[in-house]
């Protein structure tokens, strides 16, 4: 990959484990020093976005931070993950610590917070013990803000930046009404960054490449590079580094292939949405379709797309934190009913009914958590309409009803 020195993988192999303060250093000298905010407007001109899901613009989220920090504010590297698919955050954090923890003091350094978090699911034990002997490493020698490690709950909503809070506060991990938003008033009261792990390490590179050099990493309409984890059935699923803005087509042959032929591609994870595959190889990343949370499966033909999408449906409606009528209720109701429709026991009323709640639940949580549900079950409907219309007319399809992608029931495992 020819991305000028900007990347987050470049150094020893990843496979090889946590790369030390001594060798992180040897490889990209030290931590460079800026004054006051002044990275903010580099960060700015580099273009970068979260890479948590909503693509939020950084240099937007740190200004707001800084403008009311007054020295006290916070910054949280979210690195809960707890997408079932997604390994991007655990691997930096394992492999590339110090890349992260330089983004982490960075931030601190421009937003003038004088405390910072990492914050880890629960169920990630080698991220958390890589970052934590990364910071017992760094306080000998670089460590101008307290860094410490929290752990998460392993449950969907456990990232989501109010409930990030809410843990950090002494609370449960489950979202909270907002306003305030964590910039606003966060961990302990104070303006609080929640920054995603792969965002924090982007920033280190461009505080070390500039925005020029960031940007010409990009292909195509997009800056800097993307990291995607690529699953289902590819030859080589995993996670990889590619110039974002790089097509589909493109990262499916990184991944050495498809192991056949391929009806769909979901985009983004399971708050993204389906493509046709014929529709799907040309699109660029993050341009013409957004990355969320970086995800790329790929779903073979000769399965059925409902179940897949029922099972799907069903994982994000046990996930609902419960607190928000629309979204426990009317996730549930859409997950019963796709459900139906995968077994071939609903009515063609009930497609109906599937397309009315989407309209009434949109943009009805109190957090994108539904939203993220409606986004992927719309463009299930319409991608597998083929097998919607097979269901109705006959209660099955011919195709093999296992499901390919995980859906866990992380509620039953809790109980
Ligand atoms: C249900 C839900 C779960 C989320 N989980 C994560 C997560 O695991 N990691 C993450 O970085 N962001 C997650 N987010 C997004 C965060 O709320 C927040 O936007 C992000 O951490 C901000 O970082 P970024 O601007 O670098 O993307 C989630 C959002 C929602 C609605
Ligand atoms: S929308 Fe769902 S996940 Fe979000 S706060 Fe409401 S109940 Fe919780």
């Amino acid at each position: 990959m020819a991305t000028g020195g900007v990347s987050l993988l470049d150094g020893p192999a990843v496979s090889a484990g946590a790369e030390t303060f001594a060798e992180h250093q040897s490889r990209l000298g030290a931590r460079p020093q800026f004054s006051g905010g002044s990275l903010i407007d580099i960060v700015d001109a580099a273009g970068l976005r979260g890479r948590g899901g909503a693509a939020f613009p950084t240099g937007r989220k740190w200004t707001a931070v800084r403008e009311r920090s007054e020295g006290r504010a916070v910054v949280v590297a979210n690195g809960a993950e707890t997408e079932p698919l997604s390994g991007k955050d655990r691997l930096l954090l394992s492999a590339r610590p110090h890349l992260v923890l330089d983004g982490v003091l960075l931030a601190a350094e421009a937003v003038a917070a004088n405390r910072a978090v990492v914050y880890i699911s629960g169920a990630h034990d080698d991220a958390a013990d890589a970052v934590s002997a990364a910071i017992a490493e760094r306080r000998a020698a670089d460590l101008p803000v307290a860094i410490t490690v929290a752990r998460a709950p392993h449950r969907y909503v456990a990232g989501e930046e109010s409930a990030v809070v809410a843990k950090l506060n002494g609370g449960a991990a489950r979202p909270t009404l907002v306003p305030p938003r964590p910039y606003q008033r966060g961990v302990d009261g104070r303006p609080t960054l929640v920054q995603n792990i792969e965002t924090l390490a982007h920033a280190a590179v461009i505080a070390r490449r500039g925005a020029d050099a960031y940007q010409r990493a990009g292909a195509d309409g997009a800056t800097g590079t993307v990291l995607v984890t690529m699953a289902a059935a590819i030859h080589s699923p995993g996670v990889l580094e590619l110039p974002g803005g790089s097509t589909i087509a493109q990262a499916v042959s990184a991944a050495g292939g498809a192991t056949g032929s391929v009806a769909a591609v979901l985009v983004g994870g399971y708050f993204g949405r389906w493509v046709a595959a014929d529709d799907a190889w040309d699109l660029r990343l993050g341009v013409d379709v957004p990355l969320g949370s970086g995800v790329i499966a790929i779903f073979p033909h000769g399965r059925c797309g409902l179940s897949q999408a029922a099972a799907l449906v069903g994982f994000l409606a046990r996930e609902s934190a419960g607190q928000c009528g629309p979204c426990e209720h009317g996730l549930a109701s859409l997950a019963t009913t796709t459900a139906e429709l995968a077994a071939g026991t609903a009515r063609p009323r009930d497609a109906d009914r599937l397309q009315r709640w989407i309209a009434q639940i949109a943009g009805r949580g109190a957090c994108h958590h539904p939203d993220g549900a409606l986004v992927l079950l719309s463009s299930a409907l319409r991608v597998f309409a083929g097998d919607v219309t097979t269901h109705l007319r006959k209660g099955r399809c011919d195709r093999d009803q296992a499901t390919i992608l995980p859906a866990p029931d992380w509620k039953a495992r809790a109980r």
